[in-house]
């Protein structure tokens, strides 16, 4: 048996804080044991140590252990275009997105985007993501590849589109389905891999297509539905122009059977009170996007209602509209949002919302999320004194919370020193 000893301040949440308000667990000298790739124990360094007996303990100094972070929504083929202005969601895919994914017909323009990108979620500290490639079946091979090579615990699935995109980016209703199909038997299960059925969102695909959708996710009960619901007034207009006998956009995904309790929808900002029931009737859960829904002067996502409704909630990047790969940079934004609703996010629930938060939208929380007894070794060790304004307002903070907080506002990807994976050492900063 493989046995690490990491000892640092740690920090996990056993339960959403805001069912339960003694769900946070801040251990100022703890440590967290990983045998064969998993959390052996957690806990109080004064309770665990003294019987360790003398395997070596790897400390770290100014430091604060947390889960690895998941990234509920990102598109890896739209690193070349992040930063790209544009007046609003359907400019930017016609400007800037459909141009450039069109790129990855080639399997090696796929290859290295899938390395570079996982290499940056690392760095960034992000240990599981549900991603987008797109809609050729080569670019999901190439992440599924490129995730395994890695041991990373990942979803993801070919993107289906069939109609209102440009030539080079569409499927056709049989193909997007026998794609799938054949990449759900290669990869689904495969280690730590999930397959995603993946409709870019309603407008870009047929009844032909998603009803194929539908059948898929009937025939593989195991893997997740992940899609875009809601983003932006224009989007949701040409929706319903589409689709004229569904009442709103969810009912659209609701009559394909894409709308169930493995279903991740991105954004979901401007759902009606009776899609917000449904959306807690059927167990779908929601990615939050703050910084594409800033960026793209999307809207501002409804964290109170979600609750309301018991619709579970993950936060994510949606990079390319999205502006940063890093879940401390989103949680800045996500408070920000959540200021401008009136509704203040206690960093507790900034934490949550970037692991168990995001385990549980993507049914992963048997595996990731905390450092409960069992689950997987997927951990970060963040830096408390990363920035010269960091390390002085930390050493100023009198809570946990305060603590929290300051690394949620002010950390990025330079808070991360290193990234664990099962376990094994996956990025350290240098
Ligand atoms: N809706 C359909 N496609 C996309 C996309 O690539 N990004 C975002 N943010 N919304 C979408
Ligand atoms: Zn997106």
């Amino acid at each position: 048996m493989a046995r690490h000893i990491h000892r640092a301040a740690v920090f996990h949440l056993l339960d959403d804080p805001s069912h339960d308000p003694d769900a946070a667990r801040y251990i100022p000298d703890g440590v967290l044991v990983v045998e064969d790739g998993h959390v052996a124990e957690a806990g109080a360094w004064s309770a665990i140590g003294p019987r360790l007996g003398d395997t070596p303990v790897t400390r770290h100094r100014d430091a604060l252990i947390v889960p690895g972070f998941v990234d509920a929504h990102v598109h890896y083929p739209q690193l070349d275009v992040i930063a790209s202005p544009a007046a609003h969601l359907l400019d930017w895919l016609n400007t800037h997105t459909f141009p450039s994914e069109i790129r990855f017909a080639d399997r090696a323009v796929a290859d290295e985007a899938a390395a570079f990108f996982l290499t940056e979620l690392l760095r960034h500290g992000t240990t599981t993501a549900l991603v987008y490639p797109t809609v050729h079946k080569g670019s999901a091979e190439a992440l599924f590849a490129a995730a395994q090579a890695r041991n990373m615990r990942l979803a993801t699935g070919k993107v289906l589109m069939d109609r209102n995109a440009p030539d080079g980016l569409r499927d056709t209703a049989d193909e997007g389905s026998s794609d799938s199909a054949a990449l759900i038997a290669k990869w689904h299960g495969k280690g730590r891999l999930t397959y995603a059925v993946t409709p870019r969102f309603a407008a870009t695909s047929t009844d032909r297509q998603l009803e194929l959708a539908g059948a898929l996710l009937r025939e593989h009960p195991g893997v997740l539905l992940h899609t875009h619901l809601s983003e932006n007034h224009e989007e949701i207009a040409l929706v319903r122009s589409l689709f004229p006998d569904c009442a709103d956009y969810l009912g659209v995904y609701e009559k394909f059977g894409l709308a169930t309790d493995r279903s991740v929808f991105a954004h979901g900002l401007h759902l009606s009170d009776s899609e917000w029931t449904r959306m807690g009737a059927n167990g779908s859960a929601i990615a939050f996007c703050p910084t594409s829904n800033l960026f793209l002067g999307s809207g501002l996502f409804d964290i109170a209602t979600a609750h309301k409704h018991g619709v579970t909630v993950g936060l994510a990047t949606d990079v390319g509209g999205g502006t940063s790969l890093s879940l401390l940079q989103t949680m800045n934004e996500a408070f920000k949002v959540g200021q401008l609703r009136r509704r203040m996010l206690d960093p507790f629930t900034l934490f949550y919302l970037a692991t168990l938060g995001g385990a549980k939208a993507l049914k992963m929380d048997a595996h990731i999320g905390n450092f409960a007894a069992g689950k997987e070794a997927d951990f970060l060790v963040l830096d408390l004194a990363a920035t010269p304004l960091l390390a002085r307002r930390i050493a100023a903070a009198r809570t946990p919370g305060e603590i929290l907080f300051a690394l949620a506002m002010l950390g990025d990807d330079r808070a991360v020193k290193a990234t664990y994976v099962a376990g094994a050492l996956a990025h350290s900063r240098v």
